[in-house]
């Protein structure tokens, strides 16, 4: 089939094609600046503040659905085959105010009004997929926006009232559904999307296969998944990604799936495509996950991202190798496992060759002996990068630890595991003595980095003493070892 050299979306009601899309032509200014639709704002063009959310639909296997995602560091080559809705789009036909708009002007939920339209759309998504928030949901779902006037009392009054206003059901996104479904499949057309100057390209593969061919072709260019890291390197670093291989539409990418005693997940699932997989099968990482990011960035940014970016503070890495996941790249039609931990030789240098990428992540369910824990510390509890992240995972038969896997992010140039401190335990009596051990050994197997988000001497500590909480919780201490906000 002849490739395709435009991208073709639904920008509200319309279907629109454009051509020769650069690869770092961000939504934001196609909304802003080419289609003047200002109500989706830019604060931070970081994806920190939500005030250019937008939502995106896309067809997915359990049919069509809308994620609300930050516009400034989208870009638009990646929305082919979208149906992307702005604020303009809220009111429908009759022109009257939302529901989630009129909650938010009668509960006083906007003052300047500059995030208003971003807290809208935050809120119109979640009120889509939970009509009757609880105020801890709302606050989840509100992670990624950020208001300097209000206080945020009130826009969550307004969000635990928005059914008060309209029901989803009469909502006309809910309503044209299968409409906006049929007209999204018939712009699927099985093409590779090649696009914009030769300098500044943007290709969107086919399919896996085609990804593959698509690399051998261009070695050197660009992954781009979920663009939560990428889109930095343009609205920050002004980084030229052309040429830039797309990813984020590829579904056989996004498979998550229990397979006999593993879970399987697609390179390309973002982290909330994981979520509830995770959550079920290891319960240990369901707040840890709330923590990443904020929820739009959530909605874009991958689990492969996390990994292939080589980061030492990403945060899936460690609590990954605790488990013992293994990655499989791909290159051509060559595929290789690999453990985790050995992907991150170095500062900035991973073991992927020209023309690989990374396809999947294979995680071992734990069996029944071995205790598990996901810590995050971090200086902001919510959309924060983190300082420590620990992963630990710790086998106990008999009363006698038998395996230990103990990995730290932030600790050192990549993620790591602490062997001085698994070879304290392993063999050792279940026990405080031996976590105690273990923490005394832990020093000897990081010296961490000062910089503003810790120093070194935080670091270690902060380390140490997620070894000692571990046991207290494992063990059900009685006093409780995190404060929870009432
Ligand atoms: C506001 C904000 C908050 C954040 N908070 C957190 C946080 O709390 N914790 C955290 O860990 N991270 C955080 N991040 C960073 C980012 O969201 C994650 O690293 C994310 O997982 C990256 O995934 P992505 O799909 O967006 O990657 P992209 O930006 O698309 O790509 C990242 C890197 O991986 C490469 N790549 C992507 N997919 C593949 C593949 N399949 N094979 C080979 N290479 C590939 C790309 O070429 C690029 O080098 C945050 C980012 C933002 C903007
Ligand atoms: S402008 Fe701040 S998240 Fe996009
Ligand atoms: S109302 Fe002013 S920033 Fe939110």
């Amino acid at each position: 089939m002849k490739d395709r050299d435009h991208i073709r979306f639904i920008l509200n009601g319309r279907e629109i094609r454009v051509p020769e899309v650069g690869a770092d032509q961000t939504l934001l200014d196609f909304l802003r600046l080419d289609r003047r639709l200002t109500g989706t704002k830019e604060g931070c063009a970081e994806g920190d503040c939500g005030a250019c959310t937008v939502l995106v639909g896309r067809l997915t296997a359990a049919g069509l659905r809308y994620d609300p995602v930050n516009a400034c560091i989208r870009f638009l080559a990646s929305l082919d085959g979208c149906h992307v809705v702005t604020v303009e789009h809220l009111s429908g036909p009759d022109g009257r105010l939302h529901p989630v708009q009129e909650a938010m002007v009668e509960h006083h939920g906007s003052q300047c009004g500059f995030c208003t339209p971003g807290f809208v759309m935050s809120l119109y998504a979640l009120w889509m997929q939970t009509p009757e928030p609880t105020e801890q949901q709302v606050e989840t779902a509100l992670q990624g926006n950020l208001c300097r006037c209000t206080g945020y009392a009130p826009i969550i009054r307004a969000a635990v009232a928005v059914s008060r206003y309209g029901t989803p059901a009469a909502d006309h996104l809910m309503q044209e559904r299968e409409a906006m479904t049929a007209r999204l499949s018939a712009l699927r057309d099985g093409c590779r999307v090649v696009t914009g100057p030769e300098d500044n390209r943007a290709i969107l593969p086919a399919d896996t296969d085609d990804l593959a061919a698509c690399l051998l072709e261009y070695p050197k260019a660009t992954i781009v998944a979920g663009a939560t890291d990428v889109g930095l390197w343009v609205t920050k670093f002004l980084r030229p990604i052309g040429p830039a291989i797309f990813t984020g539409h590829l579904d056989a990418l996004k498979t998550v799936a229990q397979q006999g005693d593993d879970l399987h997940i697609g390179a390309g699932a973002s982290y909330t495509e994981c979520q509830s997989l995770l959550s079920r099968h290891l319960p240990h990482l369901s707040g840890y996950w709330d923590r990443i990011a904020g929820w739009q960035v959530r909605n874009m940014g991958t689990v492969g991202g996390n990994i292939a970016n080589g980061s030492p503070i990403g945060d899936t890495p460690p609590v990954l190798i605790a488990l013992g996941a293994e990655i499989t790249l791909r290159r051509g039609d060559t595929r290789r496992p690999l453990p985790l931990e050995a992907f991150f030789i170095d500062y900035g240098k991973q073991d992927r060759a020209a023309g690989e990428f990374v396809e999947s992540i294979r995680i071992p369910l734990p069996g029944p002996t071995t205790r598990n824990a996901a810590y995050k510390l971090s200086k902001r509890r919510d959309e924060d990068i983190s300082s420590v992240a620990a992963g630990l995972s710790v086998t106990v038969e008999d009363g006698r630890i038998t395996a230990a896997r103990l990995a730290f992010g932030g600790m050192a140039a990549t993620p790591k595991r602490a062997a001085a401190a698994e070879a304290a335990l392993i063999g050792q009596p279940w026990g405080r003595d031996a976590f105690e051990a273990a923490a005394e050994a832990l020093a000897q197997d990081f010296t961490p980095l000062s910089d503003w988000r810790a120093s070194s001497a935080y670091r270690t500590l902060a380390a140490q003493n997620l070894l000692r909480r571990f046991f207290l919780e494992q063990d059900g201490a009685a006093t409780p070892v995190q404060l929870e906000i009432a």
